[in-house]
């Protein structure tokens, strides 16, 4: 069923858990994601990204994701991944979305509190949660040693104020991740997370998990993660088992038989991601 990104922050949270919120980009994906998070009882939040949203068109996002919605035995919030500005995510909100994402990091930190604000003043009404950012997160371009990094990860005094001036349901803080593959391990930093959550009660997002090892992600749901992104490892499943396929076989022309095994690879990433999460048995 449909649900609001509210309720599923909000049992994650109480029950210390960390709800997974994946990428959809195409039919295959979206379906490998709502049955795994089926098989294991677990919530989930489905996810349209900008490029997801370029490649697909918001109007097939928005069907796909909320058909699927309808149909899954399990809570699904229906979410728009980093929203760049007001009238994007209102156009979500009137598509049907259940959770929004707005993210003004790139701006100045009054204007992101702005815009943050004006965003939940016209999503709460509609039963619609919004979740914001603070601090940097860099991309795969950007990935730099963390030293050259500290002056972009979210500031935990900022992020108290941050949440009591805006009354946003999630917070994405910049810890360490990034987005895309990791050239080497990703260094967490868990004292800030730890000091971000000790001054604020939002649940808190983390991005750019894919790469992220399993040791750290359970690290940060113990200090107060709720929602987990993953979208890069998804695709990367996807990819091989399309190449393994047409490796095999260099005649198959079946969409069906290209993409049937991709789906089974995308939904056994998503397993073990919402086993690592804590989220299974939760719905
Ligand atoms: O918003 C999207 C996520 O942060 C996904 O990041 O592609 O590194 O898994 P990822
Ligand atoms: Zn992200």
């Amino acid at each position: 069923m449909l649900v609001s990104g509210k309720e599923l922050f909000q049992d994650a949270k109480r029950r210390k858990y960390a709800v997974g919120a994946f990428n959809i980009n195409n039919m295959e994906i979206l379906q490998a994601i709502v049955e795994a998070a089926e098989e294991l009882q677990a919530p989930v939040f489905i996810q349209a990204s900008q490029g997801g949203i370029k490649y697909a068109g918001l109007e097939y996002i928005a069907g796909m994701g909320i058909i699927a919605a309808a149909k899954a035995k399990v809570p699904v919030a229906l979410n728009i991944d980093h929203g760049t500005d007001f009238n994007q995510v209102v156009r979500c909100i009137r598509h049907g979305f259940s959770a929004v994402m707005i993210d003004g990091s790139k701006l100045p930190f009054e204007e992101n509190i702005a815009v943050t604000r004006k965003v939940v003043e016209v999503a709460h009404p509609n039963d619609v949660s919004v979740e914001a950012e603070l601090g940097k997160i860099t991309g795969v371009e950007d990935d730099v040693a963390v030293g050259e990094n500290e002056g972009l990860y979210t500031d935990p005094d900022e992020a108290y104020e941050f949440v009591q001036r805006t009354n946003c349901d999630a917070l994405a803080v910049a810890i360490g991740t990034a987005h895309g593959v990791y050239r080497g391990e990703p260094k967490l930093d868990f004292d800030r997370l730890q000091a971000i959550a000790s001054k604020i009660d939002t649940p808190i997002v983390l991005h750019g998990a894919s790469g992220v090892p399993d040791d750290a992600i359970r690290k940060a749901i113990s200090l107060g993660v709720t929602k987990i992104n993953i979208d890069t490892e998804l695709r990367l499943a996807f990819a091989q088992a399309v190449r393994q396929v047409l490796a095999e076989d260099t005649k198959e022309y079946d969409p069906r038989k290209i993409l049937g095994p991709a789906k089974e690879a995308v939904k056994n990433t998503v397993r073990t991601k919402i086993q690592l999460f804590g989220s299974a048995g939760k719905a």
